[in-house]
């Protein structure tokens, strides 16, 4: 079977809307909401991402057909943050059937991309693939790429919730500066699965950074909003609300879904059902600004992030599997 490998520009926009839109194993994230318009939308997504990033979209093609595309492309703050050129194989759609040809077309693929992520000198490559889609698994496999991370996606309606739950002495308000210091404090005594943590090649501890970043970036970005409990007046925990803007705006549909988000509760706190208290009220807030469904993304060895998610009503949505790719000779680790 012969695979004809093209760039996103040469293949007739239609065929490629149609691969989208048929995609099965979209990122439905177990929303009722994100089913069909969310696949028009990630077909929009990844058109633009295909506009500005016109050499590292590409498409495989069997008898005329697209099979699969993706497209590589540069994380930057992920550049900045670990101080090597860290790639992504994103935009990631085949064409369906677990069969021999769409693994035979992802493999080529796969393959063509990493050349070109060689050419930018990436040191080090991601991926995030729906788990139902078998075949790009084992095409991604074939190239060298180890798992690193599931990532449960946790989904429920806003307007499912318990009552208010009340925790005594709590409160909860908006973020202030001060309360950096704390959730710095938080992270540096907590351990929790996470892709950078156990990957091997990166600093854990440095790993948590990252997540306490996420939290300033929203903070200092204005992309949501951070809400803070408080137990006997001192700090307890922190969660970030994000609502996907751009997502509303294109296709009418208010929800969390692709936003990256966290939630951290001070040990001093913990097991007193802060996390819980937060959530739900993160989903008073997401219900007030018209969001009707929310996902809420945990690595699927967070048990007990998973547990407190059960415990509010959130059920299995979808399951993402996450590969990384070391890309330099003779190296496995960032620089610490
Ligand atoms: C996971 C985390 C948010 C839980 O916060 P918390 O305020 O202690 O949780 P709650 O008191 O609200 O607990 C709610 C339920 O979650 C589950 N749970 C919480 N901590 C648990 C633990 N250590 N072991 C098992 N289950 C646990 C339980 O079902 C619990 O209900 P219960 O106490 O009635 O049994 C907190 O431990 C944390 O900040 N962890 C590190 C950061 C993290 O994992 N963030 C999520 C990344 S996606």
């Amino acid at each position: 079977m012969k695979v004809d490998i093209k760039l996103w520009s040469e293949v007739p926009e239609s065929q490629l809307e149609d691969l989208f839109l048929n995609n099965p194993f979209s990122l439905y994230r177990g929303t009722p909401l994100a089913d069909d318009m969310m696949k028009k939308y990630m077909f929009i997504l990844a058109k633009e991402n295909a506009e500005i990033n016109k050499e590292g979209a590409i498409v495989a093609i069997i008898n005329g057909k697209p099979i699969v595309t993706a497209q590589v492309y540069e994380v930057p703050y992920l550049s900045k943050f670990w101080n090597i050129p860290i790639g992504v194989l994103g935009h990631f759609v085949t064409d369906g059937p677990n069969d021999e040809n769409t693994y035979l077309a992802a493999s080529m693929l796969v393959r063509e991309l990493l050349a070109k992520a060689k050419k930018n000198n990436f040191s080090f490559m991601s991926t995030n693939i729906p788990g139902p889609n078998i075949m790009l698994i084992r095409a991604v496999e074939a190239q060298s790429f180890r798992y690193a991370e599931g990532f449960l996606n946790m989904v429920g309606p806003t307007n499912r919730f318990r009552d208010s739950v009340k925790v005594p002495g709590m409160k909860i308000r908006g973020l202030v500066e001060e309360d950096f210091l704390e959730i710095a404090d938080a992270y540096a005594r907590v351990s929790f699965p996470s892709r950078f943590a156990t990957d091997g090649g990166f600093d854990p501890k440095k790993a948590s950074q990252l997540y306490m970043k996420r939290f300033r970036e929203v903070y200092e970005q204005q992309l949501g909003k951070v809400f803070v409990a408080e137990l006997e007046e001192r700090f307890a925990g922190a969660i970030i609300a994000i609502i996907d803007e751009k997502m509303s705006r294109t296709i009418g549909v208010r929800s969390n879904i692709l936003s990256g988000m966290g939630i951290i509760i001070h040990p001093r706190a913990s097991r007193r059902g802060v996390s819980t208290a937060l959530v739900e009220y993160r989903q008073e807030y997401y219900k007030s600004e018209g969001v009707e469904y929310v996902n809420f993304g945990a690595n699927f060895n967070n048990r007990p992030m998973i547990l407190g998610l059960e415990k509010l009503g959130l059920r299995y949505g979808s399951l993402d599997m996450t590969f990384h790719l070391w890309l330099k000779e003779g190296r496995c680790a960032a620089p610490t």
